[in-house]
């Protein structure tokens, strides 16, 4: 594991773009493996702004996000394939049908799962994943306690996190109560990971992830077991390392 520390959030959305647009500039057709989340956000912002400045070039990129919520459609704004147009697929070349996400209005959550696996073994794997992490560790929606082996899974949401996306929706109903994600097996298979991580919230996870016991009791300790991972986390996010 390559730990960089970054001052704050911008030199860290810098540094990982130049990661990732250094992979692309390597392998032009490469498979990145997206995320959402207001981490990732600033370095899709840098992304954008070399590819309008002709430095990055995405027409052979392929990518695959890491999670959606199930339920949503990708014109909710709430979805993440919606997120992911907005910050960066409909700023630069890449071509959309070749961004996957998992499919959200699929309704049997076996058949969503095993198409998403398809998805991921029929574009060769991911070169690139990048990842952020929730405060108690958690990456994609593998919450403590997930399986190291797992595959793409439907999770139910903790109270917590349907309690705080509430606000979005015009109705309790409305709120999404499961999501589709990338498991620990599949982010594990990523040539290369790159995890970012910004911000005090951080600063715990951060710490028992890479700096603790490898443990299912926090999902992103695993990376400790991969032989590719960069960190780069900003002064606050490491504050207890
Ligand atoms: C959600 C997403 C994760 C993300 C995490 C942290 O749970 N499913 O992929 O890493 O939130 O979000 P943020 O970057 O906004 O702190």
């Amino acid at each position: 594991m390559v730990l960089y520390q970054a001052k704050d959030y911008k030199d860290m959305s810098r540094k990982a773009a130049n990661i990732i647009s250094a992979q692309v500039i390597m392998k032009p057709n490469a498979v990145l493996g997206l995320a959402t989340g207001s981490t990732p956000v600033g370095a899709y912002e840098q992304l954008v702004e070399w590819y309008n400045k002709g430095d990055i070039d995405f027409s052979q990129v392929t990518s695959v996000n890491l999670d959606e919520y199930k339920g949503l459609s990708g014109d909710n704004d709430q979805s993440y394939r919606y997120f992911m147009n907005k910050n960066l697929f409909d700023h630069v070349n890449i071509d959309k049908a070749r961004t996957f996400v998992p499919d959200g209005t699929e309704p049997d959550s076996k058949v969503a799962c095993a198409k998403y696996n398809a998805i991921i073994d029929s574009v060769g794997g991911i070169d690139l994943q990048l990842l952020g992490i929730g405060g108690n560790g958690h990456i994609g929606f593998n919450e403590p306690g997930s399986a190291f082996e797992s595959l793409t899974h439907c999770v139910a949401l903790k109270e917590d996190t349907i309690k705080a996306n509430a606000r979005f929706f015009e109705t309790m109903d409305d709120v999404p109560k499961y999501a589709y994600t990338m498991g620990i097996k599949n982010i594990m298979s990523a040539k290369k990971v790159l995890l970012l991580a910004s911000g005090k919230n951080k600063a715990k996870a951060v710490y028992e992830s890479f700096f603790g016991p490898i443990v299912p009791g926090v999902p992103a300790s695993v990376l400790q077991l991969h032989n590719d991972v960069i960190v780069i986390a900003d002064e606050e996010a490491l504050s207890l390392c």
